[in-house]
């Protein structure tokens, strides 16, 4: 019998991805709460022929060095990937997976209740009453805007964004969106959508929800200028990626009364050092990267996880691979 495959599993995850693992590998789970620091990382995948990171791990040449000609595949818990050197495993012929499609409805309902409490001001409220301010119902108490009938700025307009766009019809909003691609009419013409560069965008939008991947075009894409653009009574959701923002410029906007308020499941970094000027904003909500966290979801990221990572050690193709161009020519 051949030998079962060695695999690194980089955090525990739900059963429905670990019994699958276990049962056809040699597998090593990091059981820590924390990811394993980098050099127990770089130590335990040496000589795997599988890998199962989590966005905290960076895959990068220094990894792939330490896990070694044998390594077979890296999968991905997560379905962002810029913890990914996706040039360097394609160099190298590896095949790495994400976990797309699952998540989309789950992400889209945090960023729409990251929407509706930042506008509401939920969590200044929560907070008032705790710390016993609560003495009257007050005509002018925590007034925010309207979030039915307003308009929504949706950038990125792929899976998520599109999902947050039927939320947002549901609440009869007026949809405009940004995308490097214009999306197919048949799809426009469903969600009432309409495409618009930034600068027009902005400026319009009542709430603007970023659902953009992390690029070297996205980095830092919410600048000094971009917020200005905004609207003061406006509101910023962020679901995507941390540094899509720039914090100091967002923290100034928050401060000077540029824009209304923000709410962020994605920081930059993360976790946001406490002495973040965001993190003493009351306008600044910030959740720790939990716009997947449910239960049913996480389960089904692990499933997949679990079938990218057997499929790689097994040598088949991956059901959902980030680089499918290292099948190409074989
Ligand atoms: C989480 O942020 C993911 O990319 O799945
Ligand atoms: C608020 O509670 C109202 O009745 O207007």
């Amino acid at each position: 019998m051949a030998a079962r495959p060695r695999v690194f599993v980089a955090r525990r995850l739900p059963d429905d991805g670990i019994e699958p693992i276990v049962a056809a590998c040699d597998a090593r789970i990091w059981e820590d709460d924390l990811p394993p620091p980098r050099p127990e990382l770089l130590e335990a995948i040496r000589g795997c022929d599988g890998v199962l990171t989590l966005l905290t791990d960076r895959v990068d040449d220094e990894f792939l060095d330490a896990a070694g000609p044998g390594l077979k595949v890296v999968s991905n818990y997560a379905v962002g990937f810029d913890n990914i050197d996706v040039a360097a495993v394609t160099r190298r012929g590896i095949p790495a997976g994400n976990t797309p499609g699952v998540l989309t409805e789950t992400t889209a309902d945090l960023a729409w209740a990251l929407l509706m409490a930042a506008a509401r001001r939920l969590p200044e409220g929560d907070r008032y009453v705790r710390d016993g301010k609560w003495k009257t119902w007050g005509p002018l108490l925590l007034l925010g805007p309207d979030v039915h009938g307003s308009t929504i700025g949706i950038v990125g307009f792929g899976r998520i964004g599109q999902a947050m766009a039927r939320r947002a019809r549901g609440f009869g909003m007026t949809v405009l969106y940004q995308d490097i691609q214009p999306v197919d009419a048949a799809v426009e013409a469903e969600l009432g959508a309409t495409r618009l560069p930034l600068e027009e965008l902005l400026p319009q939008a009542d709430f603007v929800s970023l659902h953009t991947n992390l690029t070297p075009e996205t980095r830092g894409m919410m600048d000094a200028e971009k917020l200005s653009w905004m609207k003061p009574t406006a509101v910023l959701v962020n679901t995507s990626r941390g540094p899509v923002i720039d914090h100091a410029a967002l923290a100034d906007a928050l401060r000077s009364g540029a824009i209304f308020a923000a709410a962020l499941d994605v920081t930059d970094p993360e976790p946001i050092p406490m002495d973040d000027p965001l993190v003493g904003l009351d306008n600044c909500l910030i959740v720790p990267h939990i716009a997947s966290a449910s239960r049913a979801t996480r389960g089904k990221m692990a499933e997949m996880a679990a079938a990218n990572l057997l499929a790689g050690v097994r040598g088949q193709r991956l059901p959902t691979p980030v680089n499918p161009e290292v099948y190409e020519g074989r």
